[in-house]
């Protein structure tokens, strides 16, 4: 995998079968989509609509019904190995260890990647100063606020020097301002590392805040809209975010954003 690896998706199907109803979720329909490297993407839909889905479909832990999912010419569930420290996941809580400090928390990527132990203390250490927690680096994370732990957790996705980050949800389980903080963080870290990430999101202001390109889904991930940032003037700013904001509403797309 080379490190200017596209995201392919191609006609990509996943039909979950609900265990205990026996019904048939089409969780992702047909999805087509090609991420370049290094763009930001921001992912909003409805819930139920097939996001989450996706990255798990991107890093390998379900496998595709039909079509397909490659990166940079690899397949995440079948090549499973080959995208060891490669990808990245922030999720909405934090799933760090609360048997592991800080410290350990960052470092675990890289002991599973295989990286020397001096050099992961180092670059763990590192990544806890860069987001502020080095008096922090032996606390446990019940000791830490919600906002810290985050930080932890973006800690970890960075250290392993990831090609793309996927972030779900992540900071919409804190209050505003510490969202908006971590959330540029979040953007200012990538664009550094010129890493490619996806960040899905509910709302639009994250999104918007973001997203080089936003992609609004329908049901099973229909493509309602996919639109990229720096094609709109800054003054139509306001057009752009009503006509994504109709699209979520209406799950349907709006012809203010059919432009080619
Ligand atoms: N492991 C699973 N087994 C069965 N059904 C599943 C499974 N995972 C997801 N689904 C179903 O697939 C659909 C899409 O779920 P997904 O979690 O991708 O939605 P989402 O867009 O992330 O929603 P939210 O915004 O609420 O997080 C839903 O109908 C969900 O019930
Ligand atoms: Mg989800």
């Amino acid at each position: 995998m080379s490190a200017s690896a596209a995201i392919e998706i191609a006609q990509l199907r996943k039909v979950f079968r609900q265990t205990t109803s026996g019904q048939s979720v089409v969780a992702i329909n047909e999805l087509t989509l090609r991420i370049e490297p290094g763009e930001m993407v921001a992912i909003v839909g409805q819930t139920g609509c097939g996001k989450s889905t996706l990255f798990d479909l991107l890093i390998g832990l379900e496998h595709p019904t039909s079509g397909r999912i490659s990166i940079g010419g690899k397949t995440p569930y079948d090549d499973f190995n080959a995208f060891r420290g490669k990808i990245a996941t922030i999720f909405q809580q934090d799933r760090l260890f609360p048997w592991r400090s800080a410290l350990d928390n960052v470092k675990l990527p890289l002991e599973l990647i295989g990286i020397a132990e001096d050099v992961q203390h180092t670059r763990a250490m590192d990544w806890l100063k860069r987001l502020g927690l080095e008096k922090f680096a032996n606390a446990y994370p019940r000791e830490l606020s919600g906002g810290m732990r985050q930080r932890v957790a973006i800690a970890r996705a960075f250290a392993v020097q990831p090609e793309i980050l996927l972030a779900d949800e992540s900071f919409s389980a804190l209050d505003e301002v510490t969202a908006g903080e971590l959330r540029k963080t979040f953007v200012a870290l990538a664009r550094e590392f010129n890493s490619t990430a996806i960040l899905i999101t509910h709302q639009l202001e994250e999104a918007m805040s973001v997203g080089d390109r936003i992609i609004v889904f329908g049901k099973s991930a229909a493509l309602l809209a996919d639109v990229r940032v720096a094609d709109w003037a800054p003054a139509d700013y306001p057009v752009l975010r009503a006509a994504i904001q109709n699209t979520l509403q209406a799950n349907a797309p709006d012809a203010r954003l059919a432009r080619t």
